[in-house]
């Protein structure tokens, strides 16, 4: 078996992987929706059933935008087939978590399981994180007892609030920022709001909406500089798909008091033309009692492995 980057050459290959994932597939929305074989389905239906994974058109955009931001998946050989594939995102992610490899996909083809792919695969992604001296892995576990396995033993469910809308008279400044703004700009600053389990990946993934989809060019989608009296945050507030109606919050800030910015992003809301907020809270970095009353309130698990720094 072969470990190695993805090229563009694996697109057909990858989207064959992901596509085993999806059971039924569907033609329309909502009360429109009927069964239907995949090659009748646009490329919207399919981007909308999982991902861009789904089709060879928005699996290419996709996999080439991590191949240009030096972010490159991996995939696995196996009889000279292409059979697995695994998407990671590294960045650092300021205190307490520093330097975090996080993996975002890891899937294996269905009639490859159970033949060491997916654990050749995660001692790959172990191995680079140490190279690259990453204090932390982390996922939103799928199969919570494989990564187990593999020590990723500390399992933290995260509040995820749906909060009104809201004006605010307090004073602040916002400036918006072009989709290009470069990670850096977040790198290293603690993510109160929205990290599932990697600031970068919710960076990059909203750098990423490039497809050409009508359907998606109406979503909405801000980055945001914030400024009061406290400090400052950089924000960005964003519907993932066109039939969701509230914003998602992601927030990044090392000065501006966790309530101050609630408020803000509130304000944003409706100033961006919706009624409802979500907020992701991360308790490690939050500690303090939140001035707010939660319209619906769930919760998101993340899984974690500490990791050694492999000294070279
Ligand atoms: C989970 C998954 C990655 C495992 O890959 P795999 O190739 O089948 O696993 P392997 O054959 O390499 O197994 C490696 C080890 O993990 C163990 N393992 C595999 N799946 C496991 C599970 N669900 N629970 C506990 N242990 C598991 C195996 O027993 C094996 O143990 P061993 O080292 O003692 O032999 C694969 O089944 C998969 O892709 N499932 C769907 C993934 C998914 O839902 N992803 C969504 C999130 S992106």
């Amino acid at each position: 078996m072969e470990i190695r980057a993805a090229t563009l050459d694996d697109i057909t290959a990858i989207t064959e992987v992901h596509k085993r994932d999806v059971a039924t597939w569907y033609r329309g929305f909502g009360d429109d929706e009927i069964v239907a074989p995949y090659d009748q389905l646009c490329v919207f239906e399919r981007y909308m059933a999982g991902g861009p994974w789904m089709s060879v058109e928005t699996c290419a955009i996709h996999v080439n935008q991590l191949l240009l931001h030096e972010l490159p998946p991996i995939v696995a050989v196996l009889d000279g087939k292409v059979v697995a594939e695994s998407e990671f995102y590294i960045g650092d992610e300021g205190a307490p978590y520093g330097v975090v490899l996080d993996i975002s996909v890891l899937y294996v083809h269905p009639d490859a399981q159970g033949r060491g792919v997916g654990g050749a695969m995660i001692k790959y992604l172990i191995d680079r994180a140490q190279r690259r001296q990453c204090r932390s892995m982390t996922v939103v576990p799928g199969p919570r007892g494989f990564y187990q396995h593999y020590g990723f033993n500390e399992v933290h469910d995260r509040p995820h609030l749906l909060v009104n809308a809201r004006t605010t008279n307090h004073p602040y400044t916002m400036e918006e920022l072009g989709n290009e703004t470069p990670y850096r700009v977040v790198s290293g600053i603690p993510m109160p709001i929205g990290r599932y389990t990697s600031g970068r990946q919710e960076w990059e993934r909203h750098k990423m909406i490039t497809y050409h989809l009508p359907e998606l060019s109406h979503c909405m989608h801000r980055r945001i500089r914030l400024r009061n009296d406290s400090g400052e945050a950089i924000a960005i507030l964003a519907q993932h798909s066109p039939f969701d109606r509230a914003l998602i919050a992601h927030a990044w800030t090392d000065s501006m008091p966790i309530n101050e910015l609630v408020t803000i992003l509130r304000n944003e809301c409706v100033n961006s033309g919706f009624s409802q907020l979500r907020l992701l809270i991360d308790p490690q970095i939050v500690r303090t009692p939140l001035a707010i009353e939660p319209v619906e309130e769930t919760s998101t698990p993340c899984m974690m492995r500490w990791l050694k720094p492999r000294l070279h």
